[in-house]
């Protein structure tokens, strides 16, 4: 069974300075979450008032189990907040962003800058037809051009669908229809360990049936071999704003009204399009960003997330611009030219503010302390982890080696779906490695069983929230059915889909997922997801996949594969499949281990019992197998 079962650990743990908590927005964490739980709807009123709206909201929040709506009849536009604030304010010269390319090209942007060039690339994409509503691909590296697009789809009320870049044409095409984008915005290249590495072929394939698609904006940033542009459909990104007006007012939105859609793999094959809203996104993002990160003026934040997932919409782009922050962002992967090329920017930029993942970490680890011990990083004052377990022993080197025993280290949870932070351990409480934390004043979390009663410290059981907050989903775009799944599955609960347990702090540690995702680098991939892919290639009959603990990634892929009577397993095919998965989902999505199988373990009515390979594969014993076809 999933939950009913007792978790060993300890209650080490470290206390941060308590000037931490002294100066931080939030003071007090216990003394916050008073506050909330006295009025849950003052509590949102005082921050959502801190933002500027074009019409006061008239209500906080309506909530009709299971759909929210927050601050109703409010008007905004949370680029106004992100950008026009700042720049008509004390901010109009402070860096935005600063960028850093491989080769160390940097592009350093004011908020005066970036809010010019979002409101070019917006009258770009007016005069590309794209109003109020419409949907808007972006897929693309990590330069500013990213973020500016998502800031202009915004501005102009168009709702931006972003797609990572390792997705192949398939996955793309999935998306690029399931939201029925009118425009995609794409570069030409990426470049990746001193390669470049084209992008826009596979938009072109990925557009091939999906008719809703009038446009493709393509940023041309080969210089020496530049792309050709299909001027029957594509536009040159830089051509699209060279004769634009300068200025553009923000769209009046409505708080309630789509924001952007972003997919999340689902355990069924279909990617589910996560809806977010203007209001309830901008104001919970804006909360957690200066609570949890407690960002100030003269911080230098650098959350290493592409913008391209949640973490990046969250706390890249949306949150920190509100907060009128210092972001930086880089297209480097952590390690190339070497292994330092992180610690060397913290140093160089003066970092104050790290968020970065446990599959860096441990990936750090693993290279050494030597790397990050050339450098100066005596700025760091706050760490931040996201998208999987922080195990203990990458807490510990994380505090130790790059927080020299002082930097406090918030290990966030959350999702794809939350939109924002939603169980941590706020500046200034004691951290026990290896668990998130407690859920942030605003919010109601809890460990229960399958009824939704709160399980005891110490037994495991499922992460559930009880109460609304305002960036939650609205809907699955175009499936509101599967909306209503999260809040079916355990009575009166936001089901999360994982597995938690707490200690006798009350502080929650996140073992995994309780269903069919396997979270690989912390990108969380759909086992159908993978599956289906290998059945439509025309070897495999059948196909099943499990996820295999590995101490960098988290998580690895095995597929095991059985053959249609016309093939025979070899080396080459191995290598063929691996090629189509690739192709057709991307190199996130590809497995690391495939093995030719002549069947599959299933239960009578054919359902394939996943579980029951994966103890095979890890020599474990298999559990309850009644259900088992023999
Ligand atoms: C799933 C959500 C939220 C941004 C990145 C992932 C796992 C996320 C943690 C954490 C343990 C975590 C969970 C969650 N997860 N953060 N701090 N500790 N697990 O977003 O792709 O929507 O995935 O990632 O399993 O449900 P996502």
């Amino acid at each position: 069974m999933a939950e009913d079962f007792d978790v060993k650990f300890t209650d080490r743990h470290y206390t941060p300075d308590p000037s931490y908590r002294q100066n931080s927005w939030l003071g007090d964490y216990q003394k916050a979450y008073e506050e909330f739980t006295r009025d849950p709807d003052a509590f949102w009123d005082r921050i959502a008032s801190e933002l500027h709206w074009f019409t006061p909201y008239t209500q906080v929040k309506e909530w009709n189990f299971p759909y929210a709506r927050w601050f109703l009849n409010g008007k905004t536009n949370i680029t106004y907040n992100c950008l026009d604030r700042h720049v008509l304010n004390a901010r109009r010269n402070k860096v935005a962003l600063i960028w850093r390319g491989e080769d160390d090209t940097e592009r350093i942007y004011t908020y005066r800058q970036l809010f010019r060039e979002v409101m070019r690339v917006a009258n770009g994409l007016k005069n590309l037809g794209v109003t109020k509503g419409d949907r808007v691909c972006i897929y693309m590296p990590m330069v500013p051009e990213q973020i500016i697009s998502m800031l202009a789809c915004a501005r102009i009320g168009a709702v931006h669908s972003v797609v990572f870049g390792g997705f192949g044409a398939a996955a793309l095409n999935s998306r690029i229809t399931g939201a029925a984008a009118k425009v995609v915005i794409t570069a030409d290249v990426t470049f990746r360990r001193g390669k470049s590495i084209p992008l826009k072929h596979i938009i072109e394939e990925a557009i091939i049936n999906a008719p809703s698609v009038e446009h493709v904006v393509v940023l041309r940033r080969e210089t020496n071999q530049p792309v050709e542009i299909h001027r029957e459909m594509e536009v040159d990104f830089y051509e699209m704003i060279r004769d634009v007006q300068p200025e553009c007012e923000p769209e009046i939105m409505d708080a309630e009204d789509p924001l952007f859609i972003l997919y999340t793999s689902g355990s069924t094959g279909a990617p589910k399009g996560i809806v977010h809203t203007c209001g309830g996104y901008m104001v919970g993002t804006y909360y957690t960003t200066k609570n949890v990160f407690d960002i100030k003026d003269n911080d230098v934040y650098w959350c290493t997330a592409d913008p391209g997932w949640i973490t990046g919409h969250s706390y890249v782009v949306y949150g920190p611009l509100a907060m009128g922050a210092t972001i930086v962002l880089t297209e480097s992967t952590p390690d190339f030219p070497d292994p330092g090329v992180y610690w060397r920017m913290v140093e160089e930029f003066g970092v104050t503010i790290l968020y970065t993942a446990p599959t860096a970490i441990r990936m750090f680890m693993k290279l050494g302390e030597q790397w990050p011990n050339k450098y100066n990083l005596s700025t760091l004052r706050i760490l931040g982890s996201v998208g999987e377990p922080l195990n203990p022993e990458a807490f510990e080197w994380y505090y130790h080696v790059i927080g020299k025993d002082k930097v406090p280290i918030l290990d966030t949870w959350w999702q794809t779906e939350t939109g924002m932070h939603m169980i941590t351990t706020m500046l200034g409480e004691p951290m026990y490695p290896g668990f998130a934390g407690k859920a942030i004043p605003g919010v109601v979390a809890d460990v229960v069983d399958k009824d939704g009663n709160p399980v005891p410290p110490g037994t495991g059981g499922f992460l559930a929230i009880r109460e609304p907050w305002p960036s939650m989903l609205r809907t699955v775009y175009n499936d509101d059915e599967r909306y209503r799944k999260y809040w079916n599955t355990i009575p009166g609960c936001y089901a999360v889909g994982d597995l938690a347990v707490k200690n006798k702090a009350g502080c929650i540690m996140v073992l995994g997922r309780s269903d069919d995702l396997i979270v690989v680098a912390g990108h969380n991939i759909g086992t159908a997801e993978v599956e289906s892919a290998l059945v439509s290639h025309k070897a495999v009959a059948e196909a099943a996949v499990i996820g295999k603990p590995d101490v960098v990634k988290g998580n690895i892929i095995k597929a095991f594969v059985i053959l249609r009577v016309d093939h025979t397993p070899s080396d080459k095919l191995k290598n063929e499949l691996l090629y189509h998965v690739r192709i057709t989902l991307g190199p996130i999505a590809m497995p690391s281990e495939i093995e030719f199988v002549a069947s599959l373990p299933k239960t009578r009515s054919g359902k394939i019992m996943r579980r029951v390979l994966k103890a095979k594969e890890m020599g474990m014993d298999p559990g309850d197998i009644s259900t088992l076809d023999e």
